[in-house]
């Protein structure tokens, strides 16, 4: 530990001076102890982000270099937290301090007086290195937490391991190198894990949302962003995959928010249940929260703190989500940082080195095999982005489209419409639909993709008659163009629209996504053979049978209900020919 004195303060950056540092060391800053981290370094003089408000510090207080880089502690205990940007556990802070958490408080991240059944599954002798999985602990109730040997340890065996009720900090086992074996270990939050190998993602996180499932899939391993303008739907829109997607754990992370959206998540989340288990979802969850009125510099360390909890989990061979919102705060407490240590601003006053740090982020989303498992693991991550003023063409929607696949763009016109998800289906986008193909064909529908393309061409058919429309009136298309307008309708209503607070359509299967995407082409399809015969568009709006699809979205038996809407489409077509 070395010390040095405090110089210069400015905000959440802070200049001392006499202190040996390496770049990212965290430091004590000050007489209150408050933690920070090291970003510039010239000679004597290190420049220093706080992760706490440092109002009041004066010059000449005391810098305390503890040598280590910002660490994460790793182990049972993280599943059902509630963080801030720098894994203090909020609700032990409350309770220590009430709802004014003083500056400087310290609290374990996870706890380290609880006692863990341990149950061993490698034993004396056995070969192990770096993320072997040696034992197993129960979580939560039904999730196993894997006791993993630390990464970084090269091939060794084991001397002694023995099963038992441990704390996280007591020793479990001993390696023939002199390693000591503990339930949890510290991991750098700056470094990514390693893993053995990264695979192609071909599996899709199932989001039960059935415009992302069906138009704009995003892959378990993959990235994906959600730019909106402000009220669009980013957040509830993030709530949702949270909820409903079918990934093992959940890592949500509110960056920079506003206090009162951070408050819905706190006190919603603990009461929900996880539709898979029926058991509570913070079982399966570990909450990050960052709010607008913390300091900045804590932003970029939530965000860190949240994919490297992540990482770990996909180490022990699970599908692991992780939600940022919103991505635009960290960028603008990196645009903040920047211009207290004078840099030479990049695009829109956002330092030169945006781009790399957002592509370093999305990286870090992968499928891969573990280097402790044979089984597969992954982290997908799914960005909000609020572009100031919804102008798609601002620097952080730009970066972060240029290294995620999936492309959510929500609409604040259909948002003002009520069309939810306000998600664009003209200008969003998935780049995995290729590598997904074979799996929706053997899970789902051998012509899911075909079904959906044709979904697709409608939709962009509607967008060109609907100039003609606005210029002409739609009663001067000629009739099979009207009846493509009235398919397409049904299409945006019934299969893109969703109501996340219905208690039924908040959660669509892919099954009945698809039955969905079937029966409104089965209407059009008879519709347009109809109208060869004869039959008029007059007649073709009146049919009560195509509106009545919609209803299975509201319904927890759709296949029946379908399946009688399907009758009595074919009687009214039978009538209409006649
Ligand atoms: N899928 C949905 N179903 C029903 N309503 C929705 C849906 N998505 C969004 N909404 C409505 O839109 C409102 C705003 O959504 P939300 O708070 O998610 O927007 P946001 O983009 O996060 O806004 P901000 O920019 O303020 O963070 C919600 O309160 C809700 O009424
Ligand atoms: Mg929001």
């Amino acid at each position: 530990m070395t010390k040095g004195k405090l110089y210069r303060i400015a905000g959440p950056v802070v200049v001392a001076k006499g202190l040996k540092a390496r770049m990212y060391d965290v430091v004590l800053v000050g007489k209150e102890q408050l933690m920070g981290e090291v970003i510039q370094i010239d000679r004597d003089t290190a420049t220093i982000q706080v992760y706490e408000d440092t109002a009041g510090i004066k010059p000449g207080e005391e810098v305390v270099n503890t040598g280590k880089p910002l660490t994460v502690t790793l182990g049972p205990g993280l599943l059902t937290s509630i963080y801030d940007g720098i894994q203090r556990p909020l609700p032990a802070l409350q309770a220590q301090q009430g709802d004014f958490i003083s500056r400087g408080a310290t609290a374990d991240g996870i706890d380290m007086k609880k006692k863990w059944k341990f149950t061993a599954t490698k034993t004396k002798g056995d070969t192990v290195s770096g993320s072997s999985i040696v034992g197993e602990v129960e979580e939560t109730e039904g999730n196993i937490h894997y006791i993993m040997v630390p990464p970084g340890v090269k091939e060794t065996t084991i001397k002694k391991l023995t099963s038992g009720t441990y704390t996280v900090t007591d020793v479990i086992g001993e390696l023939e190198d002199g390693t000591e074996l503990k339930l949890a270990h510290e991991w750098p939050v700056r470094q990514a894990r390693p893993v053995r190998r990264k695979l192609n993602p071909t599996v899709p996180l199932v989001t039960g949302q059935r415009v992302f499932d069906a138009f704009f899939p995003v892959v378990k391993g993959g990235a994906a962003a959600i730019p909106g303008p402000f009220g669009a739907g980013k957040t509830v829109s993030q709530q949702q995959l949270a909820k409903w997607s079918d990934a093992d754990i959940i890592v949500y992370v509110g960056c920079g928010e506003r206090g009162n959206e951070m408050t819905e998540v706190l006190t919603e989340f603990p009461h929900l249940t996880d539709p898979r288990s029926g058991k509570p979802l913070l079982n399966r969850t570990v909450l990050i929260a960052n709010t607008s009125n913390m300091p900045v510099a804590a932003r970029e360390a939530s965000v860190y703190t949240g994919v490297t909890i992540a990482e770990y989990y996909r180490d022990m061979g699970y599908d692991v989500a992780l939600m940022a919102d919103s991505t635009s705060r960290w960028a603008e407490a990196m645009r903040e940082i920047s211009s207290r240590l004078e840099e030479m601003p990049g695009e829109e006053g956002y330092p030169a080195y945006l781009a790399t740090r957002l592509s370093e982020f999305y990286e870090r989303a992968a499928r891969a095999v573990p280097l402790g498992t044979d089984r597969e693991g992954s982290v997908t991550i799914i960005g909000a982005v609020s572009p100031p003023g919804g102008d798609f063409s601002e620097p952080v929607t730009q970066n972060t489209l240029r290294v995620t696949k999936t492309f959510w763009a929500l609409d604040s016109k259909l948002a003002q419409r009520r069309h939810f998800p306000s998600v664009n289906w003209l200008t969003s986008y998935s780049l995995y639909q290729d590598n997904l193909e074979e799996w929706y064909a053997e899970n789902v529908a051998k012509d899911w993709r075909e079904t959906v393309e044709r979904l697709q061409r409608m939709l962009q058919e509607e967008e060109k008659l609907m100039e003609i429309v606005q210029l002409v009136g739609s009663d001067s298309l000629p009739e099979k163009q009207q009846l493509t307008l009235e398919a397409t309708r049904l299409v945006r209503e019934f299969v893109l629209q969703q109501n996340a607070f219905h208690e039924i359509d908040t959660y669509s299967s892919l099954e009945k996504t698809y039955i969905l995407m079937r029966m409104i082409l089965h209407f059009y399809d008879q519709a347009q053979q109809a109208m060869d015969k004869g039959v008029r568009m007059t007649q073709i709006l009146s049919m009560k049978s195509k509106d009545e699809i919609g209803n299975a979205k509201f319904e927890k038996d759709y296949k029946k209900l379908l399946t009688e809407v399907g009758e009595r489409m074919e009687k009214e077509l039978a009538a209409l020919a006649r």
